[in-house]
């Protein structure tokens, strides 16, 4: 392993490889449990085992009633800035109990339990945050849904989760309109086999809704009713092994999957990450660019840093067109953010319309001390470039919405190791990561293969999907006994550095989200036009990669084939949302098929990206490829 003359990674991680339950017990000190553990770690409970078992306590006490206990009531703990509105707001750590307490009272009006869901729909205001605080605050399980969804992709969630209520806003602005949410919560209510007993509904003046009379409430009237009441909810006293939240993810198929959070692992782990991974202390500004909708907008928006005593920034904009490139070096300057965590998409928009960074000249960032970057192979163009303009460590790293923290990273903390470009460093605490081949054996350094970390997997980290232990074990268990399937591929080298090249499934990630091709292909293959189809993701110089179905129309079929293509753009838009980016469909004669009837996705995608390819041995007609070949050329396209 990379041993570094000033970085404590070598000795730390051995700490943790020497003894797990030592190390994990060690990192829950800094938690406040009711009951603390009687057990670290549990090999026979859950399915692999299950951290703190037997511990309790209450998550939004440890982010925000202990930091008003100790002293920290003034201090911020969330700065909304919101360029696309203009609208700002600091809140206290003081206000933000005196929040979260109101809210928990009327989602108890409302009926909502310990253990109950609450599906929240809504854009990156600070309602939102408070929502999620106010439902762990109750013990009640939240589930956000992000925003670029549509209606059926809520649908779906909702009749998994089968949530008690469902917190919405009005409407979300992106910079181009406004996105009116109300009525694609209506739509996916009425669409969803289980309905929910009432929503608390937002409404923002730039896009007010009507309210559905017997089911939704008004939330600031609601909140104004409870304070005015005098009502306040307490923290509620949850197992440490009690889902905080359900965050659904794409898996393969259409249906996504419903990762669970644990509460108790999942403060240990998130705690631990913020001053040894990030190296933020109580008290620092922590901005994670992204959206609550997604797995880093929950660690590191909403929870590790208010479980540190940060303060955190919930940014309602875009880094680009709000108003221009240099967006983020404001906010990065106006809030003293001392480190940014974004997606390199991000960067790659910034660059691509300020490439010298002039926007940032002029700005005092003198605090700025560390820019973060995940969700998406980071290249290392873009991480050059960052590093040369913006003058700080660049540190990227590997996670998934399953793991909920960092896998691998460059931890800051603990002193950084030499960066290696391409690859985000080295595996953390917690983790143990191999490379193993399809016979589930290790492979030499350097050598690619399946990315998989022995269990059991470190706090907070899944322990199961929403009540589907079977297709927990199925999805990440089965294929490599003992260990679980990261679904990356890629390799180690001689210093222990993990290098993540891609996945192993038709996941595709589009600027910086993660998307079934899948569930893609299920809404194409629905059109009563199409015989058959298949969706890749094509290299995007902005967006990482974009999804391109190819497909194939029934014979006989008289409609032009651009005008059937524009409906499949449109389906796709309406059915799983915007967020798909899917813009490109392709009329094809045939699909390439392999002759047992696979198709070569892999192949297709090779092709589109103009890599180096060659003809399957198994392909049944290499004719197709030709032809695929062709129409992409003609069209533009890769
Ligand atoms: N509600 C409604 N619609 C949304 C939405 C939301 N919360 N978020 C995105 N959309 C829509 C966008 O308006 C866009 O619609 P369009 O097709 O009509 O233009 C579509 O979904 C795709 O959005 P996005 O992926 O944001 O692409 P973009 O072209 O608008 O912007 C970037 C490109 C690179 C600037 C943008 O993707 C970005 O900032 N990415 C950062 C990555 C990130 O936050 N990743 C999260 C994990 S860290
Ligand atoms: P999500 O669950 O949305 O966080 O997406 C997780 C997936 O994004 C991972 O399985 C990887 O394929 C990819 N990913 C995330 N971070 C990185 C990174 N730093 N380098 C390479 N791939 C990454």
């Amino acid at each position: 392993m990379q041993q570094s003359g000033t970085s404590r990674y070598a000795e730390t991680y051995a700490l943790w490889r020497d003894d797990p339950s030592a190390f994990w017990g060690a990192a829950a000190k800094d938690i406040d449990w009711i009951r603390p553990a009687a057990t670290v770690f549990d090999p026979d409970a859950g399915v692999y085992g299950r951290w703190f078992s037997g511990a309790s306590a209450n998550t939004c006490h440890n982010a925000v009633d202990r930091h008003v206990a100790a002293g920290r009531g003034a201090q911020a703990a969330l700065i909304y800035d919101s360029p696309v509105t203009g609208a700002k707001r600091t809140i206290s750590y003081a206000e933000l109990q005196d929040e979260t307490r109101v809210l928990g009272a009327v989602l108890a009006d409302m009926g909502v339990k310990k253990g109950d869901r609450v599906v929240i729909y809504m854009p990156m205001v600070s309602e939102a945050v408070i929502a999620m605080l106010a439902c762990a605050r109750i013990g009640a399980i939240h589930s956000v849904v992000f925003g670029g969804f549509a209606a059926k992709e809520l649908a779906t969630r909702i009749e998994d989760a089968e949530p008690k209520v469902i917190l919405a806003a009005s409407c979300g602005i992106e910079p181009s309109r406004v996105v009116a949410y109300k009525p694609l919560l209506d739509l996916a209510i009425t669409m969803s086999a289980f309905k929910p007993d009432g929503c608390l509904v937002l409404q923002r003046p730039e896009g007010p809704c009507t309210l559905v009379e017997g089911r939704d409430l008004d939330w600031a009237a609601s909140c104004a009713a409870a304070r005015a009441a005098g009502k306040g909810a307490d923290c509620v006293e949850v197992a440490a092994t009690d889902p905080l939240y359900v965050l659904y993810t794409s898996g393969t198929t259409g249906k996504p999957k419903g990762v669970v959070r644990d509460s108790g692992g999942h403060m240990v782990a998130l705690r631990w990450s913020m001053e040894n991974l990030y190296g933020i202390a109580p008290g620092e500004v922590f901005w994670a660019a992204s959206d609550i909708g997604w797995v880093v907008g929950h660690s590191y928006i909403v929870y590790a840093p208010l479980l540190m005593g940060c303060t955190s920034i919930v940014y309602e904009g875009k880094p680009v067109g709000t108003p221009d490139p240099g967006a983020f070096w404001r906010v990065i300057e106006e809030h003293k953010v001392v480190a940014l965590f974004t997606a390199p998409t991000a960067l790659r928009a910034i660059k691509k319309e300020d490439p010298d960074c002039t926007f940032r000249q002029g700005r005092d960032m003198g605090h700025f001390r560390t820019l973060f970057l995940a969700g998406e192979r980071a290249d290392p163009d873009t991480v050059k470039w960052a590093e040369e303009k913006l003058g700080v460590p660049v540190v990227d790293h590997w996670w998934q919405t399953e793991t909920g923290w960092a896998i691998a990273g460059n931890p800051v903390g603990l002193g950084l190791l030499p960066v290696k470009l391409g690859s985000p460093t080295v595996p953390m605490p917690g983790y143990d990561v191999q490379i193993v081949d399809e016979a589930a054996k290790p492979v030499p350094a350097g050598t690619m293969g399946s990315i998989v970390i022995k269990l059991p997997l470190p706090p907070g980290c899944l322990p199961t999907l929403w009540q589907q232990d079977e297709r927990f074990t199925e999805s990440y268990l089965a294929d490599y006994p003992g260990y679980y399937k990261t679904a990356d591929a890629g390799f180690m080298d001689d210093d222990g550095y993990v290098f993540v090249m891609g996945r192993t499934d038709d996941i595709i990630n589009v600027a910086g989200h993660r998307l079934s091709t899948g569930g893609m292909e299920e809404v194409i293959a629905s059109h009563p036009d199409v015989a058959e189809c298949a969706v890749i993701g094509v290299k995007d110089e902005l967006k990482g990669e974009v999804p391109c179905g190819f497909v194939v129309l029934k014979a006989g079929e008289r409609r032009a084939p651009d005008v059937i293509e524009k409906e499949l753009v449109g389906l796709v838009r309406d059915r799983i949302g915007p967020v798909a980016a899917f813009k490109l469909a392709v009329t094809v004669n045939r699909l390439p098929k392999t002759r047992s009837g696979k198709i070569l996705r892999g192949t297709m995608k090779k092709i589109a990206d103009h890599d180096a390819w060659s003809m399957p041995a198994t392909i049944d007609d290499p004719v197709v490829l030709e032809e695929i070949e062709g129409v992409l050329k003609e069209r533009g396209i890769g």
